[in-house]
């Protein structure tokens, strides 16, 4: 068995460190251990863009990253953008 890495990373503005496996994936790592479930899981394969997050502001298909690789970065999920207000029209044109 392999063991688990400590990674630290920023999420949503968030100091987070934690030990993942190391072949635990982004969205993963997102939605079962920081139960960040705006992030969904479908293909599994980076063709749905479910599981689409910013990392050091770029856009990356989480199910296609290791989480080990974000040690260090900063990470947006759909939530860090709700509470920033980044999406707040989007939000009001779906409410309407
Ligand atoms: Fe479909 Fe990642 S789950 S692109």
């Amino acid at each position: 068995m392999t063991s688990a890495v400590t990674i630290s990373l920023n999420v949503n503005g968030e100091r987070i460190e934690a030990d993942v496996p190391p072949r635990l994936n982004l969205s993963d790592f997102l939605r079962d251990h920081l139960k960040l479930t705006g992030t969904h899981v479908g293909c599994e394969h980076g063709v749905c863009g479910a599981c689409t997050v910013r990392v050091n502001g770029e856009i990356v298909r989480g199910c296609l990253m290791l989480a080990v690789q974000c040690d260090g970065a900063k990470v947006e999920t759909i939530e860090g953008l709700s509470d920033s207000g980044e999406v707040a029209d989007l939000q009001a044109a779906l409410q309407s």
